[in-house]
């Protein structure tokens, strides 16, 4: 049965207009677009998603640069949809990440990253319900 993701294409990578290739990507490595929306967010909300994170020194840094520009939202489907979008994401860090992943094409730093995806079940159930309402889902 499909896995459902929750993923960000982060403000560096719309800034720098690689939005369309970087869907691109996901669709062919068969991934369904469930439900898409572009929108800039507050750093209030940026801290509400990432509360995980609250306390650590890139903290601040972080949701000051998601709230920075506008951001394209997804829900992405797929067999193994979680652990399939983080391999074709690549390392956090782009400098560690392998050939043909999205960050080592269109990443800058640690930080401006161009992508997120969900790392379990858990926290993608959480991240698509902060994000989507219900009826955004059928
Ligand atoms: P993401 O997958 O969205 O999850 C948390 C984000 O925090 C991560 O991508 C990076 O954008 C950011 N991040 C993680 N580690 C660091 C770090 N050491 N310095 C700056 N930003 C980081």
């Amino acid at each position: 049965m499909a896995q459902r993701t929750l993923s960000i294409v982060k403000p560096d990578a719309v800034r720098k207009g690689f939005t369309g290739a970087i869907l691109a990507e996901i669709e062919k490595a068969g991934f369904r677009i469930g439900a898409i929306k572009k929108q800039s967010i507050s750093k209030e909300q940026a801290q509400g998603f990432y509360q995980v994170h609250a306390g650590k020194p890139f903290f601040d840094g972080l949701t000051t640069f998601m709230s920075s520009g506008p951001l394209v939202l997804m829900v992405l489907e797929k067999e193994n949809a979680i652990a399939d979008l983080r391999k074709l994401m690549g390392a956090t860090n782009p400098a560690n990440a392998e050939e043909g992943t999205i960050r080592k094409r269109f990443a800058g730093s640690v930080q401006e990253n161009a992508i997120h995806g969900s790392d379990a079940e858990d926290t993608a159930a959480f991240e698509i319900g902060y994000w989507f309402a219900g009826y955004e889902l059928i």
